[in-house]
């Protein structure tokens, strides 16, 4: 049993990591799609173009804040700040893991103090695949989600020196969605944390009942990286898996994997640096783009206000991009023409022609 003090740790140290690893605009697989822009559009920039709903709730943009933290002082203070961020512009927010309350029933508070900030959008909570029914349910009541996240993390498991070895995952998934759906009627979002989605696992996850997929691709935070920084904190742990940094699907390339997938709803995130790659994701067919690591570096460095301008400038830039290429809506997005650089083509060659 991994002693509480750990797991508070480990909370903090990914915290420190993200934002000590992150880099403004990276290159990434955003980089090798290009979008083919009308030279006379024939639109006019409206914000309200953006407004949608999700889960039921409608929102004033399709970007929302996801997943990172929670379960300490720090992490509360930081999902408040996120919370609040959310409610003033209207858009979503996902909480991170609150699995931590199957071991300490103490960490709950926190979550409620952050959801209570965003009284009126959709609040996604998270947990991962382990955790206890019974846990999935307490915190479904207390915190009354629009939806349940269950994150799925394989890489990050195995570089973490005190991460799982046992990766069958797909039965007790299918009892968190069972539960989810049967006890509260809520729709449950089966999601990586950075290393992206391949088609047969796209499928399995569908068939296990996942309403949505968020695809979190590489591109952005990597916690290959995470963990190797945290394991480079203790002199006698000299175990490599930098190796493994570059393992991930691009979450441009698990969009793709996703059009095969007949029926199937899906998120894109991971490596969305700014407006042009919420786009993109849109224009691939996500019905909403997750933000996490930009979110965290804007509040560290920028504190609340900052992030709640960011925010608002990316809806502005959003709906002039929704003009520039000429979708007065978001029905005419899948129209919007691309091509790709040649590594990305040659992914979709061999691997989803076939
Ligand atoms: C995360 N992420 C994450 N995801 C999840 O499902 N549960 C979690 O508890 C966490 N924790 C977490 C902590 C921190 C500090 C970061 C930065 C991220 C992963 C996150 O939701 C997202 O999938 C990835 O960060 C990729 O998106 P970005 O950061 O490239 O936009």
């Amino acid at each position: 049993m991994m002693p509480d003090s750990l797991r508070a740790q480990r909370k903090e140290d990914h915290l420190r990591f993200a934002e000590q690893s992150f880099r403004d605009h990276r290159h990434n697989d955003f980089d090798e799609l290009h979008l083919v822009r009308p030279t006379l559009p024939q639109t006019s920039v409206n914000s309200d173009n953006l407004a949608t709903t999700l889960f039921d709730k409608p929102v004033s943009a399709p970007f929302f804040i996801n997943a990172m933290t929670g379960g300490t002082a720090h992490a509360t203070e930081i999902n408040t700040a996120l919370a609040g961020v959310a409610q003033q512009e209207g858009i979503a927010v996902a909480f991170g893991s609150a699995s931590i309350v199957g071991h300490e029933p103490q960490a709950l508070a926190g979550f409620v103090a952050a959801r209570e900030q965003a009284a009126d959008v959709p609040v996604l909570i998270n947990v991962n695949p382990g955790t206890p029914l019974s846990v999935v349910s307490q915190l479904v009541e207390a915190l009354e989600p629009s939806a349940v996240q269950v994150h799925v993390n394989v890489v990050q498991e195995l570089v973490m020196r005190e991460g799982d070895r046992d990766f069958h995952w797909a039965e007790p998934l299918a009892a968190i969605i069972d539960r989810v759906h049967d006890s509260y009627q809520l729709p449950v979002v089966v999601k990586e944390v950075g290393f992206g989605w391949d088609v047969a696992s796209l499928r399995l996850a569908q068939r296990l009942g996942a309403d949505v997929v968020d695809v979190a691709g590489s591109g952005g935070t990597n916690f290959a990286v995470i963990e190797r920084l945290r394991r480079e904190q203790d002199a006698s742990d000299s175990v490599d898996y930098s190796w493994l940094e570059d393992s991930g699907l691009s979450t441009v390339q698990s969009l793709v994997n996703a059009q095969q997938v007949a029926g199937l709803t899906v998120f894109g995130s991971g490596g969305v640096r700014h407006p042009l790659d919420v786009l993109k994701c849109l224009v691939l067919g996500a019905r909403a783009v997750g933000v996490s690591g930009v979110m965290l570096h804007t509040l560290v460095n920028c504190g609340a206000e900052g992030l709640r301008e960011l925010v608002s400038t990316w809806k502005l830039q959003l709906a002039g991009l929704f003009a520039l290429y000429g979708a007065p809506d978001y029905q005419h997005l899948s129209s919007v023409p691309y091509w790709l650089e040649p590594r990305l083509e040659a992914y979709v060659r061999q691997i989803v022609q076939g």
